[in-house]
């Protein structure tokens, strides 16, 4: 039976769109945004789009989506999330799964609930779904780089141009660390590479710079865990690039059986670098492929890729790191 998808949030969302508008299961589409120049121009764009709304209530009420997309800004994933589950949609929820961990606590609950009514409830932790991180995963899962012993993924951006465009990010009432909101990234990456629990997590941040920004905008963290396996994660706001909005993600990881220096990989016994090729605009792709991938899990009836409780994971992971710092020792990321 076709399904009718819907969006809240149409930034990101334009690329949860992509793939609702190709899908061969997926006949009608809803958009729900507070700017209605944005409905309009993908009203215009995309003949699926039946319907747009200002209001989130409003549309849930009214059209009954089988599936929806939350790409509203991070601290309106709570309200927005449970608002979806309680109106009995599968939800797709982007990143970070919230800004602090009783949220996220709740987001989880709400998944639990609704899943014994068989709705999904799924992470768009797009860099999972990206082919240099496939690949990579694909190398530890089949032996051919043993285990990871140590990883650096950093993300070093100019976030100038995106908070002028986008007030909420640097907003008190979003109230998101770097850490939190986008270091998120790098976080969530280096736990579905390991594949273990983490441990133990450390950090120093710091708002040094001149962006007016309500917690802390640089912070290197660290990452132990269990079985041994070491991530450094480092992320910054304020780095001034030549082009303001440019964001340089820098990675290294270091296998018992291989090394990986950004996108070259050498492999023990052999003598060589080989390139995994890496795209320079990725997230309208893998949004796109992660989006499709949880249209197919729910006409299949199977798992979503990245369950809720991955993004909690991720995000605790994250919380953990912010805190240590005031604190001035490791913490173990809570529990559920
Ligand atoms: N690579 C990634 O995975 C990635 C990239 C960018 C953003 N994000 C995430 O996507 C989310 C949105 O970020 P963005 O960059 O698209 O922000 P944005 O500000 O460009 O877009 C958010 C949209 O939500 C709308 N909105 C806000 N409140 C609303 C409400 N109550 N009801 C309906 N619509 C509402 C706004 O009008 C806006 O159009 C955030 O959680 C962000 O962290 C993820």
């Amino acid at each position: 039976m076709p399904l009718k998808a819907g969006i809240v949030g149409m930034g990101l969302g334009r690329h949860h769109l992509t793939a609702y508008a190709e899908s061969c299961h997926v006949d009608h589409i809803v958009l729900c945004d507070l700017d209605p120049a944005r409905l309009e121009t993908y009203k215009a764009q995309v003949p699926k789009v039946k319907a747009v709304y200002k209001s989130l209530e409003e549309m849930l009420q009214r059209e009954k989506p089988d599936l929806m997309s939350v790409t509203t800004p991070d601290h309106l994933h709570r309200p927005h999330a449970e608002a979806c589950l309680a109106a009995g949609c599968h939800v797709l929820l982007t990143k970070p799964l919230a800004t602090n961990i009783e949220d996220g606590r709740a987001i989880v609950r709400a998944g639990e609930a609704a899943a014994a009514r068989g709705q999904k409830l799924g992470m768009a932790h797009e860099r999972r779904f990206r082919p240099f991180f496939v690949k990579i995963k694909e190398m530890l899962d089949s032996g051919e780089l043993g285990e990871v012993i140590h990883i650096r993924s950093d993300s070093i951006q100019d976030k100038r141009e995106q908070f002028r465009r986008a007030p909420w990010y640097a907003s008190p009432e979003a109230g998101r660390s770097a850490l939190v909101g986008s270091g998120i990234h790098q976080v969530d990456v280096v736990r579905f590479l390991v594949g273990r629990p983490v441990a133990g997590a450390f950090g120093y941040g710091n708002r040094l710079g001149g962006m007016t920004f309500p917690a802390d905008k640089t912070t290197s963290a660290l990452f132990r865990f269990e079985g041994g396996a070491i991530a450094s994660v480092t992320v910054t706001y304020e780095a001034h690039w030549p082009k303001a909005g440019a964001i340089e993600d820098i990675f290294r990881m270091v296998t018992t059986k291989g090394v990986i220096v950004g996108n070259q990989v050498s492999v023990d016994g052999r003598d060589e670098w080989r390139t995994i090729p890496k795209d320079d605009n990725p997230i309208p792709e893998s949004s796109r492929v992660l989006t499709h991938r949880f249209i197919d899990a729910v006409v299949e009836n199977r798992a979503v890729d990245v369950p809720v409780y991955e993004g909690f994971l991720s995000l605790a992971a994250a919380v953990a790191a912010d805190r240590s710092g005031v604190e001035g020792r490791e913490l173990a990321p809570e529990a559920l």
